[in-house]
């Protein structure tokens, strides 16, 4: 007996002094008190903030190249400055599942920068060109989240582009990365007619204060924030971690309705609205509230799981809201009543549409968010010329030059046009978006950006006269970053076997997702499987479908939200050959 009872009971005094017992499996909450890292993402942000890979870039990596950059920084910490290596050319989709890394990726980066609510100056925007046309081969991608990603950026041009792109106010910190990523706003916001308010000033504040803030710089994972006064909800609040929602307040003050927990990825979770009112002057404080509860109790332990959203889905709105304002704001949130739903399906903003000034907006597609340095550089010249020399960006890979004058309208109509630049889209062209795909994507098992851009062609030659709102998202892996669940026709990447025994890329098909009333994922069509080729002829014949037997339904979406899981396994099936 000797000593063991005596070390029993100090373990048992040790025991109350922590409280009670932990689950033996922790998720890597930090606010349990499980604090080391569980995985390699997490190694690498406890051994040194993602945000002071910067020096190295700029004293080491730019001077000594590509070769002297260790895993680490390359793999991780480069993403907090808006960097990820890109896919070596040529690699094909079979083997992105199983190859090493270095088998992968290329010598060159994608760079992302952030455009906090689409809001750009023509000096931004030629900056920008001027970086793409020198140093990454004229190519830019506008994204679905508001930003430019630029391609084939080299190590060595990485300072001098820092440089260019901070002189004119712009940054790419924490464009990537487990950080609070760009915040979307509505690219409207103080011109549109039917907006509640204006939210530019809440956003750019919130984007001052925390980006960059090294409280924030180690998120379970990546967090996404929009804040928007927009009437018809364009900045997507449904599917980011936290959003600010345009609401009138109990005294009918203008404020912000708070969601939090949205998501896509292969696991999508609608956001959750937590029921409280927020005042402009109070986001800020509450941004920091709600991130910092997901700094401290998201589940770092598996990468699959450590969004924002499972924490939400577990706790539910009421637990969450009650943590959040009890340990992190310090004050309890008045009660807030739900804006109206928005009832617009596309939100794009494409097309010619009259500001609350009595001047127009002029929305405009690019060929599935591709762009070029010199089509960047020509519509920063005719923002001035037409314009007040402001461009927005949207969340569905288009762009705006606002405060035009009505009667200049048709000049500039037909300006964008010389640059292939539409402002009267066709339906498909209007309606599509593609992520990066198989170009530059690591992750990638389908090609996209090309073959968004054949297939809205195909469809425009062989459905001319169609001309509803259809939206068909062409992503290509389960990731959605093209967002396949809440389109009309999602499409998501995947290999798929042929009958010789070889393997290709192709895609498997989910309809009738939507945001705004009723929002909605899309419905799996079972067992449907298109390779890549033969997606003109599938597309094609499920909107020739639609056209038949909608029976009266608007559109797509509520045409599919309408059918029998049978009706739907008809509707979704190939086309005979
Ligand atoms: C686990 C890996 C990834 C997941 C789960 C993921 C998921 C997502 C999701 C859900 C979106 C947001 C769509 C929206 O809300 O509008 C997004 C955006 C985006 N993703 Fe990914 N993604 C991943 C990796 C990548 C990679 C490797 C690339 C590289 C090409 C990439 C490129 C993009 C781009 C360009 C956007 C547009 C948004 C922006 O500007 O931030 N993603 N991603
Ligand atoms: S959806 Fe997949 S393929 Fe497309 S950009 Fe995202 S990770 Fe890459």
């Amino acid at each position: 007996m000797t000593g063991r009872p005596e070390a029993h009971l100090r373990a048992a005094d040790e025991r109350a002094k922590r409280g009670p017992a932990r689950p033996k499996r922790g998720q890597g909450q930090w606010a349990l008190g499980y604090y080391e890292p569980l995985n390699l993402a997490e190694q690498t942000k406890r051994d040194d903030d993602g945000l002071n890979v910067r020096e190295r870039i700029e004293k080491i990596y730019s001077v000594q190249g590509f070769r002297s950059i260790p895993p680490p920084d390359l793999r991780s910490r480069f993403r907090w400055w808006g960097l990820y290596t890109q896919r070596k050319q040529g690699t094909p989709a079979g083997i992105t599942a199983t190859a090493e890394p270095e088998e992968l990726e290329d010598e060159f980066f994608m760079l992302r920068i952030r455009i906090a609510g689409g809001l750009l100056t023509s000096e931004q925007l030629r900056a920008i060109a001027w970086v793409s046309e020198r140093f990454g081969r004229d190519v830019a991608d506008v994204t679905d989240r508001q930003n430019v990603q630029l391609h084939w950026i080299r190590i060595e041009d990485v300072p001098r582009i820092f440089e260019e792109i901070e002189r004119v106010g712009l940054t790419t910190c924490e464009a990537c990365g487990d950080t609070p990523r760009n915040m979307l706003g509505c690219p409207l916001a103080g011109i549109d007619r039917d907006e509640l308010f204006d939210a530019t000033p809440t956003l750019e504040l919130t984007h001052k204060r925390f980006v960059g803030d090294p409280a924030f710089s180690n998120l379970p994972r990546k967090y996404k924030t929009s804040i928007a006064g927009c009437a018809q909800q364009c900045a997507q609040h449904e599917i980011n971690d936290v959003s600010f929602v345009g609401a009138r307040g109990p005294d009918g003050l203008p404020g912000f309705d708070l969601w939090v927990g949205g998501g896509l990825g292969p696991n999508p979770h609608f956001a959750k609205r937590l029921g409280a009112f927020v005042t402009p002057e109070q986001v800020p404080d509450v941004w920091a509230a709600v991130t910092g509860t997901f700094r401290d109790f998201g589940y770092r332990r598996s990468r699959n799981r450590a969004r924002l959203k499972f924490l939400v889905a577990d706790w539910g709105a009421e637990k969450f809201r009650d943590v959040m304002q009890e340990k992190y704001l310090g004050f309890v949130l008045p009660d807030g009543e739900p804006p109206p739903a928005a009832t617009a399906g596309q939100r794009d903003h494409i097309g010619v549409f009259e500001q609350k000034d009595g001047r127009v907006y002029v929305g405009f597609a690019p060929k599935a968010g591709r762009i070029y340095g010199h089509q960047l550089r020509a519509v920063a010249g005719l923002a001035e010329r037409f314009g007040s020399g402001h461009i927005r960006t949207t969340t569905q890979q288009k762009m705006v030059i606002v405060d035009v004058a009505p009667e200049r309208v048709e000049e500039l109509v037909s300006a964008l046009d010389d640059e292939d630049l539409r402002v009267r889209p066709s339906a498909f062209r209007r309606g599509t978006m593609a992520c990066t795909g198989i170009e530059f994507c690591k992750l990638a098992l389908s090609e996209t950006k090309m073959r968004a851009q054949w297939l809205y062609q195909e469809l425009e030659e062989r459905l001319p006269d169609f001309d509803e709102e259809i939206r068909i998202n062409v992503n290509g892996c389960p990731n959605s970053c093209a967002r396949f669940q809440v389109a009309d026709i999602g499409l998501m990447g995947a290999i798929m076997p042929r009958s010789n025994l070889t393997k290709s890329d192709g895609f498997l098909v989910h309809l009738g997702g939507h945001l705004g009333e009723g929002h909605a994922f899309g419905r799996k069509a079972r067992g449907v499987r298109v390779y890549g080729e033969d997606l003109a002829d599938y597309v094609e014949a499920l909107v020739r479908r639609y056209r038949l037997r909608r029976n009266g339904h608007k559109t797509f979406s509520e045409f599919v939200n309408s059918l029998s899981d049978q009706e739907l396994a008809d509707f979704a099936a190939p086309p005979r050959r």
